[in-house]
């Protein structure tokens, strides 16, 4: 039996590790661990890389939004919409911030947010929506800023599964207001520890994120100066030499993650899992590579019992997690739905060939004895 990993975070670290030691060491020796050069260097390269003029490096990406919401003026009395499907740091955030989420519900098919599940839920107190590019595809952003521009909202994008996914061509980070990145180190670009960013072209936006996330001191002013009550939530060193050394590889890797969800796909032809098609506008990073099946959970043991991994993203819809319940309105049919079949299949950037065959051969060896064959759908 061959054993498929989820991923293999190692992998990533054992290559890039040559081409940072030199740099991570100097840090580490010379008590260079906040912010300094390494960090500036990052945001410089990670907003170009962007399409974006700035970038704030900071502790996380749930960081990154609710300093991006307070950056905005957002807060007690406001509302932000959210994707029912979607990590909860994107609606806890919002209520770090001090706003309510509202809930929208997903397209069946992509299980992004869509400009018609949106303008469903738009209040008089909606003053921003969070577009999530999640498992790696950017959602409509036409549609989207479009709907929330007839709204007078603000657009954030929730980048923290979409690095270097692309929308007509702009890569997330450049489609709205801001953009928040997480960079987890499980992520497309993931550092040794936790990281974010907040990526924006409005430079008094971004000037008040870096100083929210710095005790609440403006660029330039002295140490004790404190314009704003903030907090501390700033990039390490050690973390941004390491997203730097990164970086350099996420276009090769995420090539190699678009080959293998094309074989993928190819792969699964004529059995009863689907991939749901990418958006031609859209650029997918597969950072997820998400099926929808039948008996999930059946499905997914039976493939841990071949030594195959997989994860769900995610189990509970988040409006249904106990403590964002209370900002309910009403039923997320398609997430909900989604929520029982959705099963994230290994995807990493040194998986080869032969272990998506593995997967494959295995998805339709335990697909095939299911009693429930059906399957409506995929992402
Ligand atoms: C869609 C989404 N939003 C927000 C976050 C929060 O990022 P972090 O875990 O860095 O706080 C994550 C990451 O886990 C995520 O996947």
């Amino acid at each position: 039996m061959s054993a498929v990993p989820f991923t293999d975070l190692a992998a990533m670290a054992r290559e890039v590790w040559p081409s940072v030691e030199a740099d991570y060491m100097a840090c580490l020796l010379n008590a260079d661990y906040v912010g300094g050069p390494p960090v500036t260097t990052f945001e410089r390269d990670w907003a170009a890389f962007c399409g974006a003029s700035h970038s704030v490096g900071v502790a996380n990406g749930t960081d990154a939004i609710e300093l991006t919401l307070a950056a905005l003026g957002i807060g007690a009395g406001d509302e932000v919409i959210v994707p029912a499907n979607t990590f909860i740091g994107t609606a806890a955030a919002v209520v770090r911030a001090g706003a309510r989420p509202r809930f929208a519900d997903v397209s069946d098919e992509t299980l992004l947010m869509t400009p018609a599940t949106m303008a469903a839920v738009v209040t008089p107190q909606t003053r921003a929506v969070i577009v999530v590019h999640l498992y790696g595809q950017v959602a409509d952003m036409d549609g989207l800023t479009a709907a929330a521009a007839e709204h007078g909202l603000a657009v954030v994008e929730d980048a923290a599964q979409a690095h270097g996914a692309t929308w007509a061509g702009r890569r997330a980070g450049s489609l709205g207001t801001a953009a928040c990145f997480s960079f987890y180190p499980g992520k497309n670009l993931g550092a040794f520890g936790d990281a974010g960013a907040v990526v924006t072209s409005d430079p008094d936006l971004a000037d008040k994120v870096r100083a929210l996330a710095n005790h609440g001191r403006m660029s330039g002013s002295a140490h004790y100066e404190h314009v704003y009550v903030g907090r501390n939530s700033r990039m390490d060193a050690l973390q941004a030499v390491a997203l730097s050394g990164k970086l350099a590889r996420i276009p090769a890797w995420s090539d190699r993650r678009q080959q293998l969800a094309a074989r993928y796909r190819e792969r699964l032809i004529g059995t009863p899992v689907r991939l749901a098609d990418t958006d031609p506008r859209a650029g997918h990073v597969y950072h997820l590579l998400v099926a929808r099946v039948a008996d999930r959970d059946r499905v997914q043991a039976e493939l841990s019992d071949r030594g195959i991994q997989t994860g769900v993203h995610y189990p509970v819809p988040c409006h249904q997690q106990p403590p964002l319940r209370q900002f309910a309105d009403g039923p997320m049919p398609a997430a909900e739905q989604a929520a029982g079949e959705i099963l994230s299949l290994p995807m990493y950037p040194h998986m080869t060939p032969d272990q998506v065959d593995v997967v494959c051969d295995a998805l339709a060896a335990v697909t095939a004895t299911g009693t429930d064959r059906e399957v409506r759908y995929v992402a």
